[in-house]
């Protein structure tokens, strides 16, 4: 297929764009580069440098596309609590403007990166598909507003979607790994704080939860690209699929400290903090249905060998 991967200078971006290429696709990259960066994009890619609200500036129906792979948003849940308006126009009015271009130049398939966000406190755990959307901060109303658009979409005219919910994803594929300018993920700045000697604040110890930090699922970034890749396969007209990509392993900040310090083999020093706004205390995923309706299986669970491979591009490629 020939297929445009918006936000493929970014982490997860570029490793399902090295993916794509390795499995025989043909991939543009569009990214305007407000987070991402050049040197993140695969030698073979195309690259576009452009804003996702100008898609259908930039594309032309001659190009004939075959696929959209949607990654393109700011990330920090945090951020989006204290600029809400910046939020919305990147993720929102960006994904209408996309969806937009995409009847207009008749693509019909498009895979969305939606986020465990949508689902703020749950009620049930692990979270399921099924489970209320309550999203606590602005980022995940975003994303949720887009996956109502993306519904509606498939009704209208035939698109054949998929979103996907990621819960925390962490590791590295070859050179392609975490390097976001702002950091706000735990794995990578425990990292850095462990290499470089400074000090690591954890953001509330007072969580209901069983050592009162936050719990969270981690996915590597290697068996989350490949559900990608199953997902395209497996599109059908006017169905709009969601699915959970998780492990179904909580894992507290606690522990992730824990395995920060034994894989770099040194000590953490943290200090408590408050909490962040918006922070749910745990997120775990069902992602049975991935696994049923995908044929997908996680290949990397092990929190260690995400940590291993996020600190080896830490090491070569980061720093
Ligand atoms: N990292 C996670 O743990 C996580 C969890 C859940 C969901 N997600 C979702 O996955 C996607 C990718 O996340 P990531 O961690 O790779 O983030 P990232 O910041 O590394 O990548 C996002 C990329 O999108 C680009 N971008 C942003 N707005 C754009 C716009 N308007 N036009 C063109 N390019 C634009 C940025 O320059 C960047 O390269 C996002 O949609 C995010 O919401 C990520």
């Amino acid at each position: 297929m020939k297929v445009i991967v918006t936000g493929g200078a970014g982490y997860i971006g570029s490793v399902v764009a090295a993916l794509l290429i390795e499995a025989g696709h043909e991939v543009i990259v569009l990214d305007n580069l407000s987070e991402g960066h050049q040197y993140s994009v695969p030698k073979s890619a195309r690259f576009i440098k452009a804003d996702v609200r100008d898609f259908a500036n930039v594309i032309s129906k001659e190009d004939k596309i075959d696929a959209v792979l949607h990654f393109a948003a700011l990330i920090s849940a945090g951020e989006s609590v204290t600029s809400p308006e910046k939020y919305w126009k990147n993720n929102t009015v960006g994904s209408l403007e996309l969806l937009e271009a995409l009847r207009k130049l008749d693509i019909k398939k498009l895979i969305f990166s939606s986020t465990a966000a949508v689902y703020g406190n749950p009620k049930n755990i692990p979270i399921s598909e099924e489970e209320a959307k309550n999203p606590t901060n602005p980022y995940g109303m975003t994303k949720l507003a887009v996956d109502m658009a993306i519904t509606s979409e498939c009704y209208a005219y035939g698109l054949a979607a998929t979103s996907l919910r990621y819960f925390n994803v962490a590791g590295a594929y070859k050179k392609f790994g975490e390097g976001h300018n702002h950091e706000t993920h735990i794995i990578p700045l425990a990292i850095e704080a462990a290499e470089q000697g400074n000090e690591f604040t954890i953001f509330g110890e007072d969580y209901p939860t069983k050592d009162g930090t936050c719990v969270r699922d981690y996915i590597h970034v290697y068996d989350l690209a490949r559900a990608h890749l199953l997902a395209l396969e497996k599109l059908e007209p006017s169905k709009h699929k969601i699915y959970n990509l998780g492990n179904g392993n909580g894992y507290s900040n606690h522990q992730v400290i824990e395995t920060v310090e034994k894989v770099t083999g040194k000590h953490l020093i943290t200090k408590v903090g408050a909490r962040r706004p918006g922070d749910p205390a745990i997120l775990v995923a069902s992602s049975k249905l991935a696994k049923k309706e995908l044929d997908w299986k996680p290949e990397k669970p092990e929190l260690e060998t995400m940590v291993g491979d996020a600190l080896a591009f830490y090491r070569t490629i980061r720093q």
